[in-house]
């Protein structure tokens, strides 16, 4: 295998995931493609990228069940040790306080911030000299939003998490988070449910996929930011 930089971007197959992939396949990079319920989807963008001239692996681990993150890290092959590592698996639906039980919390922990953090710890203790962690959060880690608290919570832990290992694994790792707004609809959704509620932001519109690709690009470039969020959100974050 030629020695291109490897990435391992978590939730891959589809959406912001996809896109991020697509994005350092072009830039160069190698992927380990991370899925848990998309396999077709995966093994369609795995065929994409290969063709494109990318090494890439596909692996699967479902984040809510915790054994399964190292395993799935055991299991890649020796030389296919990452060098970028991009956060971005997440469950995304309303729930808080008025649910009865914790497993809301629970899920929303597991699989947006206990994996990462997991994750995190792994790479650390394999990573070379300029390697990079992306952590996608959310522009709602600025706000009190009454509505989706466990996953608000669960970025936001994340958003913490962010800024205190930018300080713990430096010089050798740098970590940076992307804080997206208004970028694809939820399922279910159409494209005019963003650009209503667009209205109410200061940009008045909604971003796109490649607002977050040129962003996290930026960011592993730009070898002296470590630390920084980075809100990718039409200024939703100043509401
Ligand atoms: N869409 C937006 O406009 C927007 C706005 C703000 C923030 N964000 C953030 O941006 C990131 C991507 O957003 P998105 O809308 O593209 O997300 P999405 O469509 O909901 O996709 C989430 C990904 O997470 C993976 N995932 C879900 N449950 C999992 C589990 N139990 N174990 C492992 N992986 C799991 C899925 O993998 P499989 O498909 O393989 O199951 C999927 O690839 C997320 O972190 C989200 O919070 C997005």
């Amino acid at each position: 295998m030629e020695s291109n930089k490897i990435a391992l971007v978590t939730g891959a197959a589809v959406r912001i995931g996809r896109a991020i992939s697509r994005s350092l396949a072009e830039a160069g990079y190698d992927l380990l493609l991370h899925y848990h319920s998309s396999a077709s989807a995966v093994e369609t963008l795995a065929e994409e990228l290969n063709s494109h001239g990318s090494h890439v692996k596909t692996i699967r681990a479902d984040f809510s069940r915790p054994g399964q993150i190292r395993e799935m890290w055991q299991r890649l092959p020796e030389e296919w040790t990452p060098q970028v590592l991009v956060n971005n698996a997440s469950v995304f639906y309303d729930s808080g306080l008025e649910d009865s039980g914790m497993q809301d919390l629970e899920l929303n922990m597991q699989v947006n911030f206990r994996s990462a953090y997991l994750l995190t710890k792994l790479f650390a203790e394999q990573a070379a000299d300029d390697s990079n962690i992306i952590n996608i959060l959310d522009t709602r880690i600025n706000r009190y939003d009454t509505q989706f608290i466990d996953y608000a919570l669960s970025k936001k832990l994340l958003t913490e998490f962010t800024r205190v290992s930018a300080r713990i694994l430096g010089p050798k790792i740098r970590v940076n988070g992307i804080a997206p707004g208004l970028i694809l609809p939820p399922p279910g959704h159409t494209i005019s449910y963003l650009q209503q509620k667009a209205q109410k932001i200061p940009l008045q519109r909604a971003g796109d996929v490649q607002n977050i690709t040129k962003t996290l690009l930026f960011l592993l470039e730009n070898n002296f930011i470590t630390g920084q969020i980075i809100f990718v959100d039409g200024g939703e974050h100043l509401l």
